[in-house]
């Protein structure tokens, strides 16, 4: 939601900012700003549609600039409720990432004290707020702090003015780093914008205020407790976040699922054991729990369903997915015997963020599955497994996915180890599986010229279904969510059980209807559906395995997958589907990488 950056320094930031923002783009992109400050001048420039639109200033320079790419949330598209935003006297300069939600109360306090307002967001209250404080005859350090205390809500601010060589950055619930480079410094809402200069970070924290000139001076703005950094080292690359010749990012992080996985396990398995020294901050915690609660949104919250089959039969303990939405605004029973594992590909995700909150309340031990090192959710947790996904870029998850299916896997065999849940043998299969999962990953792909070509036959119908059963239910709801998502066509997921209770009223000869029907214990089942979605003239799409030999004769188009355990097979069976949501959406000419109205990261309720 909203990408900012920001620096200071020795560096042109006119030339400099544009490239950071692009790589942002991903965060928001209905329209982009920036200011620039040099020689007491403020120079800003807005406009709507997207910034990788953009072909960089004429000869202009700068050393302290701010830049944002928006996702609105409150006020429409237009380049007056882009940012930044100007204070009336057009001294400073501020972007905003994050909801204020006092903002309505504050607009009016400043309205009665001649303040006017260019457009209708949220955010421009802040620089009229830190513009009264300096009117009331407060520095720009100080109306910046006051600024920070008087807002409720999430925010993470850049101020500029054009009367300092100071960038103030602040952050309260929207994610806000600091890279280090030589004679200077980077702020932004995520690592990728400035990861091609430094790996030197500082990740800011609830509450924090940062003064960046020629030196970095940390504070708490509510006490003005002076703070020391903390130097991280990002382990990502540039490179990483590049398109390597993939026509797009989504693409390329489809393809890249068999290395992330190896990544993501490299390591983690060794003496037929699951070694994961992340879980030894809760190692006395997690002998003592008797139930799992799971909290995660979306996609990730998919990868929940799926690893409840797994805690369940492998370490036989109770398990409930919850939307995080919906179990932040409950009155959760749970207390310190219950594991909440908290899934958040970006770990910045606001509802999973207060979840993990809540789920702390009553002290319940918080697992957090996250790809982005740092990230809040990360850091709030007592214990965090990085899948190692790298940057995941494309608006719709992929490889974030899989690897958060690999870790889950991993926990439930580590737990089932501790509980004595599972006999050794069927633990050391199941990790020599999960060692197998890259090189079946590798020949599932193998399938995409397939994919592409059954996408041709269908791209131009209206709805489809997405059905599956055990661990590939979730896999159908992740399927019809990618389809969703960006190819904007409308499509439903369910267990294939679950058809014959209505939705097969829908089923006719315009109905695309993807099976998963791979050989487990509910093959035949799935059979019988499939058998009455022909009865009623619906387009079978099967996603299956070679020894599935009856699919052939049932279905209209079939995707082959390798086999493994049933347990793992989501990892594979979820390719397949990821391959026709794309290839649809690129009949359909959509803008895959950056759909409408999404963003990567949904910091706001
Ligand atoms: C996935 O394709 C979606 N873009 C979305 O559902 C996403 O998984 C969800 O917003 C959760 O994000 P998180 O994993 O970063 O918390």
């Amino acid at each position: 939601m909203c990408g900012i950056v920001g620096f200071v320094g020795e560096k042109n930031v006119a030339e400099l900012l544009p490239a950071c923002l692009k790589k942002l783009d991903y965060r928001g992109y209905d329209s982009f700003g920036f200011a620039f400050q040099n020689n007491s001048l403020l120079l800003v420039v807005k406009q709507v549609g997207r910034i990788t639109d953009f072909n960089g200033f004429l000869a202009k320079s700068a050393s302290i600039g701010i830049a944002h790419s928006r996702w609105a949330t409150h006020g429409a598209v237009t380049k007056k409720n882009a940012h930044p935003h100007i204070s009336c006297d057009g001294k400073i300069a501020i972007v905003h990432n994050g909801i204020i939600e006092n903002h309505s109360e504050l607009r009016e306090k400043l309205a009665k004290k001649g303040h006017s307002f260019a457009g209708e967001t949220d955010s421009e209250v802040a620089v009229h707020l830190a513009e009264e404080f300096i009117n009331q005859g407060r520095s720009f350090r100080e109306a910046a702090r006051e600024t920070c205390r008087s807002l409720k809500g999430a925010f993470a601010l850049l101020f500029i003015n054009r009367e300092s060589n100071e960038l103030i950055a602040a952050r309260n619930g929207s994610p806000l780093i600091l890279g280090l480079v030589e004679n200077g410094t980077f702020v932004a809402s995520d690592t990728t914008a400035f990861i091609e200069f430094t790996k030197q970070a500082i990740f800011l924290d609830d509450g924090q205020i940062a003064f960046l000139g020629k030196e970095i001076e940390l504070e708490n703005f509510n006490t003005g407790q002076k703070l020391s950094t903390k130097i991280s080292h990002i382990e990502w690359d540039a490179e990483q976040a590049q398109k390597n010749g993939f026509e797009h990012f989504m693409l390329k992080e489809i393809f890249e699922q068999p290395d992330a996985i190896e990544k993501c396990i490299q390591g983690r398995i060794a003496n037929g054991q699951a070694v994961l020294p992340e879980l030894d901050s809760i190692a006395e915690k997690l002998g003592k729990i008797n139930r799992i609660v799971i909290v995660a949104c979306g996609t990730s919250w998919h990868a929940g369903l799926v690893a409840e089959y797994a805690f369940e039969e492998l370490c036989a303990l109770p398990v409930e997915v919850e939307y995080s939405a919906e179990f932040r605004y409950r009155n959760p029973v749970i207390d310190e015997n219950c594991l909440v594992i908290a899934i958040s590909q970006s770990g910045e995700t606001a509802d999973t963020l207060a979840a993990l909150r809540e789920a702390k309340k009553h002290n319940a031990p918080v697992l957090s599955i996250c790809n982005v090192m740092g990230s809040t959710i990360a850091r709030e947790s007592d214990a965090v497994i990085y899948t190692r996904a790298g940057p995941e870029i494309g608006v719709a998850s992929t490889k974030a996915f899989t690897t958060q299916l690999a870790v889950l896997n991993l926990v439930a065999l580590f737990i089932a180890l501790q509980r004595n849940s599972a006999p050794e043998s069927k633990v050391t299969d199941a990790l020599n599986g999960l060692k197998s999962i890259p090189n079946a990953m590798r020949k599932t792909l193998e399938q995409s010229k397939t994919v592409e070509a059954i996408a041709g036959l269908y791209w131009d119908k209206s709805n489809a279904l997405y059905l599956g059963r055990g661990p590939n239910y979730p896999i159908a709801l992740e399927g019809a969510l990618k389809l969703k998502e960006i190819s904007y066509l409308h499509a439903e997921g369910m267990p294939a059980a679950e058809m014959k209770h209505g939705p097969i009223a829908l089923i006719d000869s315009n109905m695309p209807v993807v099976f998963i029907a791979v050989k487990d214990r509910t093959y035949e089942k799935v059979l019988a559906n499939i058998e009455e979605v022909r009865a009623r003239n619906g387009c079978v799409i099967a996603v299956s395995s070679e020894a599935a030999t009856e699919i052939k004769n049932l279905s209209d188009s079939v995707i082959y997958i390798a086999e493994t355990i049933p347990l793992f097979q989501p990892m594979l069976s979820v390719i397949p589907l990821q391959l026709l949501a794309y290839h649809i959406a690129k009949k359909r000419n959509c803008d895959i990488d950056k759909p409408r109205n999404l963003a990567k990261s949904v910091t706001v309720e």
